[in-house]
């Protein structure tokens, strides 16, 4: 079987570091795994395949021989870096916001739109990891009958603030719990413990987010309607991992609620979990550490004459991230597009 050279860029963060994991879960078949960090990181040993790899700068000539690059670092970094890795002939897969809305880059989740991998020119950008969570759900419903409208509200688990997040989160509560004042935020503008903060990132001129508009826009590029109506209110929780949508859906035609649930129940990447005698819904401590996203709750929106109101949970960190990028680079595998790069570059 062939072999690739990976790398993974931002190997130490909490994306990365789930990149070389699922690398060896799925049996990637790597040739020379290259871990690639910022200068603080440099020697670090990694355990990968039974074998201890050590880190090394992520330079722009650190690409030289990599087939494949998987960048799982922040915006500034991913730009100077995923362009110069594609000009030595490897395909950059990014997971930062910086290509996502570029026409010349396929903004891919392979259950929905494999199909944009073709027409890359050396980088593919991973979707925003609620993004990917809502859309893998999206799509089959949008096969029965096109979506007119989507109203999402997100609770987005502190892993979206890294490891950083996390122990901010976990801190404040150990404080809270002793007796103390928390200790003051720095990841989050506000005290997540306890607590929800109704906003995710900067705010726009219209009173919208970042975030949000991350999701309309993303979510048009993918299902290529450019005009699809959208609207989202991003929320962040005190959730250690796993970002859950609440999703009314309105479509042109009806879809019943068993259709729904039927195409669900056969979609790539999908779990229906919606079970109201036994109080099996989708909760984030079950899915996270999981490849699936979880769906429930899905009932009929009788306000309106065709919608649909559902809840779904995914894994961030994975399927909103690093299994999406390695899942992509499976896909590129399969369909010979890595050979295709290197005959072309
Ligand atoms: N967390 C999530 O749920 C999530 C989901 C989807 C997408 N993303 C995106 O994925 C990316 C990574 O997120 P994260 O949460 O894993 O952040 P993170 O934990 O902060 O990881 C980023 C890593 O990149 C490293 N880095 C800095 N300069 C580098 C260089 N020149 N070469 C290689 N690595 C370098 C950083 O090292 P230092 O800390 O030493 O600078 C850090 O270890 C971001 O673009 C984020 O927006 C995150």
């Amino acid at each position: 079987m062939k072999t690739y050279n990976v790398a993974v860029a931002g190997a130490m963060g909490l994306v990365g570091s789930t990149m070389v994991r699922i690398l060896e879960e799925y049996d990637f078949p790597v040739n020379r795994l290259k871990l690639l960090e910022s200068k603080e990181w440099v020697g670090t040993p990694v355990r990968f395949k039974g074998e201890t790899l050590y880190v090394e700068e992520g330079t722009e000539e650190a690409f030289e021989g990599v087939d494949i690059a998987l960048f799982a670092t922040h915006e500034a970094v991913s730009a100077r870096l995923a362009p110069a890795a594609a000009k030595r002939g490897a395909i950059a897969i990014d997971n930062s916001r910086h290509f996502r809305l570029d026409p010349n880059v396929p903004l891919v989740v392979p259950e929905v739109n494999p199909e944009d991998l073709k027409w890359h020119n050396g980088i593919i950008a991973n979707p925003n990891c609620t993004t990917i969570g809502t859309i893998v759900v999206l799509k089959p419903i949008h096969d029965l009958s096109p979506i007119k409208r989507v109203v999402a509200s997100t609770y987005q688990a502190v892993s979206g603030g890294a490891i950083r997040g996390q122990l901010e989160l976990k801190k404040q509560c150990v404080d809270i719990a002793a007796g103390f004042e928390p200790s003051p935020p720095s990841v989050f503008a506000y005290q997540i413990a306890y607590n929800l903060i109704p906003f995710i990132d900067v705010f726009e001129a219209d009173g919208y987010t970042r975030e949000e508009w991350k999701m309309i826009h993303e979510t048009r590029k993918m299902l290529h309607e450019p005009n699809m109506a959208i609207t989202d209110t991003a929320i962040r929780v005190p959730v250690l991992n796993c970002h859950s949508v609440s999703c009314n859906i309105e479509t042109r035609d009806k879809v019943t609620v068993e259709q729904a649930r039927e195409a669900l129940s056969k979609a790539p990447g999908v779990k229906v979990v919606d079970d109201i005698e036994k109080l099996e819904f989708p909760q984030p401590i079950r899915v996270s550490g999981g490849n699936l996203v979880h769906v429930g709750r899905i009932r009929e929106d009788f306000s309106i004459e065709n919608g649909l109101n559902l809840f779904l949970v995914s894994d961030n960190v994975r399927k909103g991230a690093a299994q999406n990028a390695v899942q992509i680079a499976q896909v590129l595998v399969e369909q010979g597009l890595v050979e295709e790069w290197q005959r072309r570059s």
